[in-house]
């Protein structure tokens, strides 16, 4: 693999030594660089844990290999670890996501070591993945698990030196938990989607204007008057619902788990199955994490213009070779938009080649959001670093004082006061013989 070794361009973050990585142009790093620092003013919290760490260092000596979306506020957590005294090594977590400008600005203004290209094939995505972990990293921090995955078959020689991870995402806790059932996880990972200050606001509020983004963005098209089917009502799948609900749109839900089809339907969604969806829906997002969520008979059953989406992690949940199957013919009739004509004589339209369509054809969350994300990854790393000797070998929580301290430092960025308890209300709510 061409791995280029750049030379940081002011000298500010890297004291001129050469840092390594793989991008697509260094002349992007101009523009990278100012679009991390705009990110950068919307992440108060992330800004006050980079203030402490450069005081404290509280990462001083540890080797981080980062496996996420190649963004504008991944940037700036990656500044918020390396002022913690870390050396950060990162790469992309899909390879369409990649913001080719900041990824350059990594390199050069930042002195972090960035391996990512947006489009980069298969073979180079594994191979970044593989630059990473040859760093010897001591902690991993996962978006999707694939990192994890390469380290635990392919690279178990650098096994040794990691002590914990992190995971950011549902489907990467959903491998995760499936790695430590079956006693295969040879590190603890903490799960940042399972904060509440992560899934409730990144998942519901970041997908859901992210991805009718990305959706606008490659397509133009008019939300308003226009019938959307959501797949799966998790914490992303309704944070979309809500805002195509609000553009104007009818919303369609499909689900497999009764309680979430149940709170979709009191929501005030109309729940039905795939199937009955199908010749009614204009446009399809599936968000569920799952695989072939949209598959052939349902092809077969849509409408002639019909537009398939996947906000979900992996781009396995829109069935894209029995797309291919049953189509006579595919062409590139926009960035990112394929039609495919099927051979039932319709045109179905696939959006970003069926991957996260929020980083494919736009910038993913707004900072604003990820804030909160990130503050939780770089607090959980600290306390990884403290306690990863009283863990074992399985998915964690955000311990409770982390999740607590993002939402409060997320407030107080707001010039939001909240009420504290009065000692009669304390008492009151730990007693239990107090009554009517
Ligand atoms: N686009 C992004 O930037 C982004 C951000 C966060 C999470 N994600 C990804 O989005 C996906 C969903 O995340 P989440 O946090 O909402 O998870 P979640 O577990 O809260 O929700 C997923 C929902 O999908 C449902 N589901 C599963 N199989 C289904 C099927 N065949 N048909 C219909 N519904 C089905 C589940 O019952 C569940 O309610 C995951 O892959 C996650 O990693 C993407």
């Amino acid at each position: 693999m061409p791995k280029v070794a750049h030379r940081a361009g002011n000298g500010a973050a890297t004291n001129g030594t050469a840092v390594a990585g793989h991008v697509k142009d260094m002349n992007l790093a101009r523009e990278g660089r100012l679009r991390i620092e705009w990110a950068d003013r919307h992440m108060p919290v992330v800004r006050t844990i980079r203030s402490r760490f450069a005081k404290e260092r509280p990462l001083r000596g540890m080797r981080i290999a980062a496996c996420l979306h190649v963004t504008t506020e991944t940037a700036n957590l990656a500044r918020t670890l390396k002022a913690g005294g870390a050396e950060v090594f990162l790469c992309g977590s899909n390879p369409l996501s990649t913001q080719d400008d900041v990824a350059a600005a990594l390199v050069a203004h930042y002195g972090i070591a960035t391996y990512a290209i947006k489009g980069e094939d298969h073979k180079t995505y594994y191979n970044h993945i593989l630059s990473c972990i040859e760093a010897r990293p001591h902690v991993t921090m996962d978006d999707g698990c694939d990192l994890v995955t390469v380290l635990h078959t392919k690279k178990k020689g650098y096994l040794k030196d990691v002590i914990a991870g992190t995971e950011e995402t549902s489907t990467g806790v959903t491998r995760l938990r499936a790695m430590a059932a079956s006693k295969v996880l040879r590190y603890p990972v903490i799960a940042i989607n399972d904060a509440d200050t992560k899934h409730l606001f990144d998942n519901r509020y970041g997908t859901g204007q992210s991805t009718i983004d990305g959706i606008l963005r490659s397509t133009n098209m008019l939300i308003a008057g226009s019938t959307v089917v959501i797949a799966g009502y998790g914490w992303c799948g309704r944070g979309v619902a809500t805002r195509a609900k609000g553009m104007g749109a009818t919303v369609l839900v499909t689900e497999i788990n009764p309680v979430r089809a149940l709170e979709a339907a009191m929501d005030g969604f109309q729940v039905l199955s795939m199937e009955e969806a199908c010749p009614r829906g204009d446009l399809f997002i599936t968000l569920t994490g799952n695989k072939s969520v949209l598959r052939r008979e349902h092809f077969l059953a849509m409408k002639d213009g019909a537009i398939v989406a996947n906000s979900g992690h992996f781009n396995v949940e829109i069935d894209i070779p029995a797309l291919e199957r049953i189509s006579g013919g595919k062409r590139r009739v926009r960035e990112l938009v394929d039609e495919y004509r099927v051979k039932t004589g319709r045109r179905i339209y696939l959006l970003g080649e069926g991957r996260l369509i929020n980083l494919a054809a736009a910038e993913g969350h707004p900072a604003m959001v990820m804030d909160m994300s990130f503050a939780n990854q770089a607090m959980s790393v600290e306390f990884l670093k403290k306690k990863h000797k009283t863990l074992k070998r399985d998915v964690y929580k955000v311990p409770e004082a982390i999740d607590r301290e993002v939402a409060r430092l997320k407030l107080r960025s707001m010039e939001i006061d909240i009420d504290t308890l009065t000692q009669e209300q304390d008492k009151y709510l730990r007693t239990w013989s107090e009554g009517t």
